[in-house]
């Protein structure tokens, strides 16, 4: 952690090919970022975990995947057409706008504050709502044809989702009617969300375009308190799984006023990024807000009986929500490491292999020599069979290979020597120590999978 900086992160992405400025060719455009090859193997990696341990291995989960386009007026039942928006303030001077909590010494008042730019002083704080509009359908002039057919009711301003979790309250009804859960069960989904951040900042902690992995956890309400820390241990145990430093996450026990407007109560699962101690993961309980206000809103009945198939109650929910961006970026501070090996500095990703973008990469000792490189081809169409993202590589020589592949956490490098043409052996070497080992290619699979 010591030597990691956001400048040594963005540039390794980059040049090896993790994540890329969005739009970069056009000058890029500001809170966007691009996965190259590597990083959707990563980004693959750590969902494809994530829905295993909370959805696969689970008798009482069940996933969706929702529009990301939804009907508008469930922006307005959940209170983000009015309460979604963050304080920002305009320099009277240069006309610059910042986010009020982000900008100059937040422990003096907003009126002795200056504009970091130009030295000017800032206007009132105004609410900003953070949803992208967007227009559904055609929006044609008005012209006798489409008023009689109706007008140009197919379209309809709405936004693109500011959280996940919207799709999964309008699909409460479809999974109870469907499966027939009883409570408490929970619905999860994986998939973009999007915000408008006045200020998108510190590569991809706080962008405008983010993917979330989202549980809405429905109880009796008066249960919801052991679930509540049931998923607080699960929370951990992701973070675990994944391979961030627990030693880097902190509580924050978000106090009242400062919550979302449909909690009642909120941890922050804070991480110490280079750029200080924000969040990473949170945890709600939102009550029955949501149900409760998506009812009355659509007319439907959000309901279950309780368990005498008496009364009719709305549930509770506790709603865990981990960031997919801020997942790759803890993680990339978690993995990144500086030593010395053979009297060499290095740098190289300490990724838990089950979330590595590259299992294992395959050599021929030397390019120019067929014998070598048929052999070679062989074992990687072995070991690619076993496990699929084995990498094929052949630039430059072995020590640059070594380096390259370390520095994108390759755990497993397997060379194919002059020794493997006499005995199908092959050399296979341990990334974190740099140490070597013959195996024979009956075992090389099974050993990587
Ligand atoms: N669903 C919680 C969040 O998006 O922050």
């Amino acid at each position: 952690m010591a030597d990691v900086t956001m400048e040594k992160l963005v540039s390794l992405c980059k040049r090896r090919g993790f994540i890329y400025p969005g739009s970069e060719i056009y000058g890029g455009l500001s809170g966007t970022w691009d996965y190259g090859p590597l990083g959707v193997e990563l980004k693959n990696n750590i969902k494809a975990l994530w829905w295993k341990m909370f959805v696969q291995e689970r008798e009482d989960m069940y996933g969706v995947d929702a529009a990301i386009l939804m009907n508008p007026k469930v922006w307005e039942a959940s209170g983000h057409v009015t309460g979604f928006a963050d304080p920002l303030v305009e320099c009277k001077k240069c006309k610059r706008r910042y986010r009020a909590d982000q900008v100059g010494d937040l422990s003096t008042p907003l009126e002795a504050r200056k504009c970091p730019e130009c030295g000017g002083a800032f206007g009132d704080v105004r609410q900003f709502n953070m949803m992208f509009k967007t227009q559904i359908g055609a929006t044609p002039a008005r012209t006798t044809d489409n008023v009689q057919s109706g007008g140009d009711d197919a379209s309809a301003t709405t936004y693109l989702r500011p959280e996940t979790a919207g799709g999964i309250f309008v699909n409460f009804k479809n999974v109870v009617d469907s499966f027939h859960p009883k409570l408490p069960f929970g619905i999860a989904q994986i998939g973009k969300a999007f915000r408008n951040e006045i200020a998108p900042r510190d590569f991809i902690f706080r962008v405008r375009e983010l993917e979330q992995m989202e549980v809405e956890y429905f109880v009796y309400p008066d249960e919801w308190k052991g679930a509540f820390e049931a998923w607080r241990k699960e929370v951990y145990r992701y973070i675990d799984a994944v391979g961030i430093s627990k030693d880097l996450v902190h509580e924050l026990e978000v106090p009242d006023g400062e919550r979302a407007h449909y909690s009642k109560r909120t941890i922050d699962f804070e991480f110490d990024w280079p750029f200080g101690r924000k969040e990473l993961y949170g945890l709600a309980y939102r009550t029955d807000f949501d149900l409760s206000a998506h009812a009355k809103a659509s007319g439907a009945g959000l309901t279950m009986t309780d368990e005498e198939g008496k009364e009719p109650l709305t549930p509770h929910v506790v709603e865990p929500s981990f960031g997919v961006d801020r997942t790759i970026l803890a993680l990339l501070i978690s993995a990144y490491t500086e030593d010395q090996l053979g009297g060499e500095p290095r740098t190289y990703l300490k990724f838990n292999p089950a979330v590595a973008p590259v299992k294992a990469a395959v050599f021929p000792l030397l390019k120019n020599k067929p014998q070598l490189v048929e052999k070679a081809r062989e074992v990687y169409a072995l070991i690619k069979k076993a496990v699929p993202q084995t990498m094929w590589d052949d630039n430059g020589n072995i020590g640059k290979r070594y380096r390259r592949q370390d520095e994108i956490g390759t755990p497993h490098c397997i060379t194919i020597d002059f020794q493997t043409l006499e005995d199908d052996t092959v050399t296979l070497r341990n990334r974190d120590t740099g140490e070597q080992k013959r195996i024979s290619i009956d075992e090389l699979a099974s050993h990587v999978a």
